[in-house]
C-alpha cells in the first residue's frame, strides 16, 4: 500500500533497528507456510512484534478459517475466533508498539464479531497476556522478570483451559529433540508454572476490567 508507514523516526530505527514490514512481503512470506496460517489452532509467536504486521494478517487468515468451518453457528464461530486469537503471541521491547499491537489484533476480532461487547473484552484479557512488553533476547518482561505464555486450549462447550509457561523453558523444546529426553513424555520435562481452572469467555471477559 501507498500510504504505509514503514519506520517512525531515524532515532527508533538507529536505536531499535524499528522498520515494519510492508503487507505485500508479509502476505508474500505467510503464504510459504500458508496451510498453518489457515489453521485455527496453529501457534504462531513474532518475537519482535512491532505493532502486528505479521499477526493482524495471520489472525486474519485463523478468522477466514473459522468463518469457513463455523459461520453457520453464531456459539462455536464465537468461541472458535476468540481461540484462534488464543493462538498468535508476540514479543515487543517498545511499550507504545505493544499497545498499538494488541489494539491492531483486538480491532481486528471486534471487527469479525461485529456487536459483541462480551468477546471484545474477553479478547483484551488474552492480548493482555499474549502480547508480552519484553526483550526476547533476555526473555524477560517489562519488569526485567521472565516471559511467561499462557498456553491456551478449548475444551468444547465454551469453556477454555489456561496453563502458563516460562518463555526460556520452552525455548528448550527443540534442544530436547534427539536426545536421551526424547523418550519422555513433552509433559515430563515442560511443567506449567501455573494451571488454571477452566474458564468461559464472560468470565474472561470479567477479567479485563480487573
Ligand atoms: C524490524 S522491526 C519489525 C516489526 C514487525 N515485526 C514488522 O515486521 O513490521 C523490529 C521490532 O523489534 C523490536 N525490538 C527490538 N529489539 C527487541 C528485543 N530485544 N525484543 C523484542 N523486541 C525488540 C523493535 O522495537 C521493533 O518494533
Amino acid at each position: 500500500m501507498a500510504d504505509e508507514k514503514l519506520v517512525k523516526s531515524r532515532r527508533r530505527v538507529a536505536d531499535h533497528g524499528e522498520v515494519f514490514t510492508p503487507r505485500w512481503l508479509v502476505d508474500d512470506m505467510l503464504d510459504l507456510v500458508k496451510s498453518e496460517t489457515e489453521r485455527i489452532d496453529s501457534r504462531f509467536l513474532e518475537p519482535a512484534c512491532g505493532s502486528g504486521n505479521f499477526l493482524v494478517p495471520v489472525l486474519e487468515r485463523k478468522l477466514a478459517a473459522v468463518q469457513a468451518r463455523y459461520g453457520g453457528s453464531d456459539f462455536e464461530k464465537r468461541h472458535y475466533a476468540l481461540f484462534a486469537l488464543m493462538c498468535i503471541y508476540g514479543i515487543e521491547l517498545l511499550p507504545d508498539n505493544a499497545a498499538e499491537c494488541r489494539e491492531n489484533l483486538a480491532g481486528t476480532f471486534a471487527r469479525y464479531l461485529k456487536t459483541d461487547a462480551v468477546a471484545a473484552e474477553a479478547a483484551r484479557t488474552v492480548l493482555a497476556a499474549n502480547i508480552v512488553q519484553g526483550d526476547a533476547l533476555a526473555m524477560t518482561d517489562a519488569a526485567g522478570d521472565p516471559i511467561v505464555f499462557p498456553e491456551w486450549g478449548y475444551l468444547g462447550r465454551g469453556r477454555y483451559q489456561r496453563r502458563d509457561f516460562r518463555f526460556d523453558a520452552l525455548t528448550q523444546r527443540s534442544a530436547a529433540s534427539g536426545t536421551l529426553f526424547d523418550a519422555f513424555e513433552e509433559h515430563e520435562i515442560f511443567t506449567p508454572v501455573r494451571t488454571y481452572p477452566a474458564i468461559t469467555i464472560d468470565e474472561l471477559a470479567k477479567e479485563s476490567s480487573r
